[in-house]
């Protein structure tokens, strides 16, 4: 008897087909995510123990009948998915800006009027830290739906040193007592707030000199994250703000190209960022100074396909010079009200020329990378995490081809059940 298979904690057995991620090793292939079908998986203290085909070493008979047994009745098995660009720490959604959009308005026509961004700020500003925290753990459990179990999860919505510590800490407060682990980025550098309108270098100056400072001192944020755009942060004052983050110790993050080809990727390969977001613009050379740095892009189909816009970033020219890259919802309130990672893989699809297989990647190994976790999470190799998502699918192809319409039956996290749309008709064997 295999002293591995006694030892298990959980055995998931009748796996119809297993999705297994590879880790990055200098471009994505067609390798990089390996398919087997009809195995079991054990389990043992929250992470990968052992894979196994099911008919060899099929674990039910002798000593491992204690062993409680999960049947995944010809299920696809995946990794979770992970989220790695987020902005939940709002009060209210925006739909009567989408009622304004479906009448012709821009989304920059409706900012310059002092909606967008700017009313997600008065937002934040008048509600207190539990009020916030709340919101965030429904909006954690939200994501357990769509079979997400990590997430980064920007401040930006408070731009004082009170709002965004607030917002930092109804964060940490909401992810405490929630499986869906969040990894905190601080984005004091969304725009320049209402009160600094004539002094934005001022407000530069906030960010560096006390509000990064304490983000870290604090533990609240792992990274740090500027918005590069006409609208908010231009090229300087964004690598004044990095190196701020690099002094205290946090990662950079940007969102760049989002609207017109600028110095992201630059800045992004220049600072070592963990990230570079959005990138809808960036040329050629701009995508190979991120490929030649390592810098992981995500890619955020959905705000391009929410503000109706037509421009998505070049993902198979990415995928061609050897970028890392990851998919993800930009969820927030203005430009991209959604939490579902199944669709972002569809539009990635759709609109980006991925295939389903470098689409189920970007949304695990690659979103894994994009929060520092790819040790960890992001596929179910032995010794990963038993983060897995059982879905009502016969292949990976499915996921991204039912769009809109898929969400997984079990979602297990470190091998304990903790959502799906099948969850409450749990039986174990
Ligand atoms: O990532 N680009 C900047 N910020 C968000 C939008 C935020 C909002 O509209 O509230 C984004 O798209
Ligand atoms: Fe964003």
């Amino acid at each position: 008897m295999n002293t591995i298979l006694e030892t298990a904690d959980l055995y998931i057995t009748g796996i119809g087909c297993l999705a297994l991620p590879q880790p990055f090793s200098g471009g994505l292939t067609g390798e990089s995510v390996k398919v087997y079908k009809d195995v079991w998986i054990a389990i043992k203290d929250g992470r990968i123990k052992r894979i196994g085909p099911e008919d060899e070493l099929y674990p039910p008979d002798s000593e491992t009948e204690e062993t409680p047994h999960f049947d995944a009745d010809g299920a696809l098995a995946t990794p979770c998915l992970i989220d790695p660009h987020s902005h939940p720490i709002f009060a209210d959604y925006r739909q009567s800006e989408f009622v304004r959009r479906c009448r012709g308005e821009t989304y920059q026509q409706i900012a310059a009027a002092g909606g967008g961004i700017l009313s997600s700020i008065r937002g934040v500003r008048n509600s207190d830290e539990n009020e916030l925290s709340f919101l965030i753990f429904e909006r954690l459990d939200h994501w357990l739906d769509f079979g997400v179990t990590a997430i980064e999860a920007k401040s930006g919505y408070g731009l004082s040193l009170k709002d965004e510590m607030k917002s930092l800490r109804a964060l940490k407060d909401a992810a405490e007592d929630h499986p869906v682990e969040v990894s905190p980025t601080l984005l004091a550098a969304h725009v320049v707030p209402p009160e600094f309108r004539d002094n934005p270098d001022g407000y530069v100056d906030l960010v560096c000199n006390e509000i990064i400072p304490l983000a870290a001192e604090e533990r609240l944020a792992m990274a740090v994250d500027v918005f590069l755009d006409d609208g908010a942060f231009n090229p300087q004052q964004t690598r004044r703000i990095f190196e701020a983050a690099v002094n205290a110790g946090l990662e950079r993050r940007i969102h760049a190209d989002q609207f017109k080809l600028g110095e992201g990727a630059q800045i992004a390969a220049e600072f070592s960022a963990l990230t570079a977001d959005h990138m809808d613009y960036t040329d050629e050379h701009g995508i190979e100074l991120l490929a030649e740095s390592g810098v992981t892009v995500v890619l955020l189909p959905g705000a391009v396909f929410f503000l109706g816009l037509d421009r998505y970033a070049s993902a198979r020219q990415m995928i061609d010079k050897g970028c890392r890259i990851a998919l993800s919802t930009d969820f927030n309130p203005g430009s991209s009200p959604t939490q579902s990672m199944p669709l972002m893989m569809s539009l990635g699809c759709i609109k980006m020329g991925l295939s389903p297989a470098e689409a189920l990647w970007a949304a695990t190994m690659g979103g894994a990378y994009a929060i520092g976790r790819h040790e960890d999470l992001g596929t179910l190799l032995p010794g990963y995490q038993a983060d897995l998502c059982l879905w009502e699918a016969e292949d990976i192809d499915y996921l991204p081809y039912a769009y809109g319409s898929i969400t997984p039956e079990f979602v297990f996290k470190a091998g304990e059940i903790v959502g799906g749309n099948m969850a409450s008709s749990l039986e174990f064997e």
